[in-house]
C-alpha cells in the first residue's frame, strides 16, 4: 500500500468548539504523520477555489458562509492509505449517517456543521494540498518510533 498525503480540515465549528486536539489525536495514534499544520481565517475566494466543484449546489453559498465564519486548521497528514483511512476516521459527510466512533458519529449531527473535512480522492489531495499550502509546503522527518508506528 502506497504511503500517500491527505488534506484535512478542521472547520470553524470544530475549531470553536475545542476539538482541534481530539481529531488531531485519532490521526496520531491511528499511526499517521503529520506533515504540515496551520490555522488560517480563509478568505471567501480561497473558499470559493477550494469547493469550486460545488458551486452549483444550492448549499454553497451557505457552506461559503460557514467556511469564512472564523479560522480553520488546516494540515496535511501522511501515511499508508490516508486518503480513505483519513475519511474513515472522519466518518460519512452527514453526521447522520456517520457510525459511532468516527469523530463526525460521536461529535456532530448537522451536515451544515460537520467539523471537517478530508480530501476525497489522491488527485484532490494534491490539489488541496497545493491550494493551502503551496508556498510554505510540508516537511518531511523521520520518526525514531517508526519500526513500531507504521
Ligand atoms: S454532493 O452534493 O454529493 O456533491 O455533496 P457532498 O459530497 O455530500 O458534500 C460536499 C461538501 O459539501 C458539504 N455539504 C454541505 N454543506 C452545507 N450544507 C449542506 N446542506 C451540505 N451538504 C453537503 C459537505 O460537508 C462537503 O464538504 P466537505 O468539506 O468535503 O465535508
Amino acid at each position: 500500500m502506497a504511503t500517500e498525503q491527505t488534506y484535512i480540515m478542521v472547520k470553524p465549528d470544530g475549531v470553536q468548539r475545542g476539538l482541534v486536539g481530539e481529531i488531531i489525536k485519532r490521526f496520531e495514534t491511528r499511526g499517521f504523520q503529520l506533515v504540515a499544520l496551520k490555522m488560517v481565517h480563509a478568505s471567501v475566494e480561497h473558499l470559493e477555489e477550494h469547493y469550486k466543484d460545488l458551486k452549483g449546489k444550492g448549499f454553497f453559498p451557505g457552506l461559503i458562509k460557514y467556511m469564512n465564519s472564523g479560522p480553520v486548521v488546516a494540515m496535511v497528514w501522511q501515511g499508508k492509505d490516508v486518503v480513505k483511512q483519513g475519511r474513515v476516521l472522519l466518518g460519512a459527510t452527514n453526521p447522520l449517517a456517520s457510525a459511532p466512533g468516527t469523530i463526525r458519529g460521536d461529535f456532530a449531527i448537522d451536515v451544515g456543521r460537520n467539523i471537517c473535512h478530508g480530501s476525497d480522492s489522491v488527485e484532490s489531495a494534491k490539489a488541496e494540498i497545493a491550494l493551502w499550502f503551496g508556498q510554505d509546503g510540508t516537511i518531511s522527518y523521520s520518526r525514531a518510533v517508526d519500526a513500531w508506528i507504521y
